[in-house]
């Protein structure tokens, strides 16, 4: 067989640590930090359900698709599609659908490790009680003095993606599913704690208004862009994650099952963030749009002023620290069993390799919030072209070709030897999906691009 040798990866060593990883990689900074800003900017209620709508109706189609891709290839996913595309009789070129997430991986862990090394930052400040003294007037400095500060930056970013080598380094079993089984369950318990802390000493009804009383006016066509990007992304979507973790999930797992209960938890996490932050911002009067300085800048400040709040702020740091980390690990992950198969290198050096020219591509990143923030180029900074290519292109085209290639260039009988459709409805529903809605929707993002291009 022409084409590379396929590399022996481990399995998941049962469908609960497939859970617990897959879920650690939709559960991160997506869910803590952007979707309550991005709901506080949309229009609360109408956001919630708009994105609902397509994390159901858009994302979980696609994530069977790619769970599918990954284990009928049983590669990283480039050679997984590749793979398949060859049992399938197509065109070796399908591969861009894995390539585009491997390469997209790169570029988005290159930034998401600096805001996740900002987030260790706050949680150290926090505990130490150094932040206890932030107010209205001195939070936003606060978050200037530490973003501006580049060797400090620089630091946290290169200890978070050591972090991030060190659980990848160690492999499947005693690296991904060891970290996900002690964090995840740390993350679910410190978020249900913040949840009840909020909800008893904060503003409960303004939130549940605010959160689940749909406000359309302030619905545009950008909203709408935005909730399926943030669906896509909190869904770990066309990045290669899925798609990699996919390739590890032994045969008699329920791939349509599973995508719904990741899909469910994903979401339940990022409502339970939002009612753990707003009831906190109502009730100190602070301002629920405040866009992405929400979490590093507005709430210091309540956390500041409430009692016990130098413990309250660390969990909530150390949860959102946590959630990038189980984040992180699966975005390193397709990169280094790609390395693995194609240049065989042992999975110690890919990793360390991997991640050290992500980190050197992120000082880029650390660079846009100081000595290069004026430097700006088509978007903007370093960090907001890097957001915007793999936001706006690499992500809906990732998500296009997989729909296109499983929806309409796989066989019926693959396709069903993969899933084992219990329900033929549930089956014609999900093809239907993939075929038509999809590909449609993923062409409003790029449609958006256009469109903002014009602008
Ligand atoms: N889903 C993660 C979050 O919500 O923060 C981010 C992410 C991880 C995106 C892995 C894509 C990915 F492949």
């Amino acid at each position: 067989m022409a084409g590379p040798a396929p590399a022996a990866h481990e399995n998941w060593s049962s469908r609960l640590a497939f859970m617990f990883a897959a879920i650690g990689s939709a559960v991160g900074l997506g869910n803590i930090w952007k979707f309550p800003y991005e709901a506080g900017e949309g229009g609360g209620g109408a956001f919630v359900l708009i994105y609902l709508a397509f994390v159901f109706g858009i994302g979980v189609p696609v994530m069977i698709a790619e769970l599918s891709l990954g284990r009928r290839g049983k590669m990283s996913p480039p050679n997984a599609v590749r793979s398949v595309a060859k049992q399938e009789g197509r065109s070796n070129l399908w591969s861009i659908a894995g390539w585009s997430g491997v390469i997209g991986a790169f570029l988005v862990l290159s930034f998401y490790s600096v805001i996740a090394g900002l987030t260790l930052s706050y949680m150290v400040d926090s505990f130490s009680g150094s932040i206890d003294t932030l107010d209205a007037s001195n939070s936003a400095d606060y978050f200037g003095s530490i973003t501006g500060n580049f060797p400090l930056l620089l630091l946290w970013h290169a200890i978070f993606m050591g972090l991030t080598i060190a659980v990848v380094a160690r492999g499947i079993h005693g690296g991904l599913e060891k970290a996900v089984t002690w964090l995840m369950p740390a993350l679910f318990a410190i978020l249900i704690l913040l949840v009840s802390y909020a909800m008893a000493v904060g503003d409960a009804a303004s939130t549940f208004k605010f959160l689940f009383q749909p406000d359309f006016s302030k619905v545009t066509l950008e909203t709408v862009i935005q909730a399926l990007g943030q669906a896509f992304f909190s869904l770990s979507l066309a990045l290669g994650s899925i798609m990699a973790y996919g390739a590890y999930v032994p045969k008699d797992v329920s791939l349509p099952k599973s995508a719904f209960i990741i899909a469910g938890a994903d979401t339940a996490v990022a409502i339970l963030a939002g009612l753990a932050i707003f009831p906190i911002v109502f009730h100190y009067g602070l301002e629920p749009g405040a866009g992405p300085g929400l979490v590093f800048i507005t709430l210091p400040v309540a956390f500041a002023q409430m009692p016990g709040g130098i413990l309250v702020g660390g969990a909530f740091f150390l949860l959102l620290a946590i959630a990038a980390l189980t984040s992180a690990i699966s975005l390193l992950e397709p990169i280094v069993a790609w390395l693995e198969e194609h240049r065989g290198i042992n999975r110690v050096k890919s990793a360390i390799g991997g991640g050290i020219a992500i980190f050197i591509l992120g000082i880029g990143s650390v660079l846009s919030f100081n000595y290069w923030a004026d430097v700006t180029f088509l978007r903007g900074t370093v960090l907001d072209n890097l957001d915007f290519l793999t936001n706006n292109i690499i992500m809906p085209l990732g998500g296009l070709l997989v729909a296109v290639f499983v929806g309409w260039r796989m066989k019926r009988i693959s396709i069903r030897d993969e899933l084992a459709p219990k329900s033929e409805f549930g089956f014609a529903l999900w093809l239907f999906m993939l075929r038509y809605v999809c590909p449609l929707a993923l062409g409003l993002i790029f449609m958006g691009f256009a469109f903002r291009g014009l602008l």
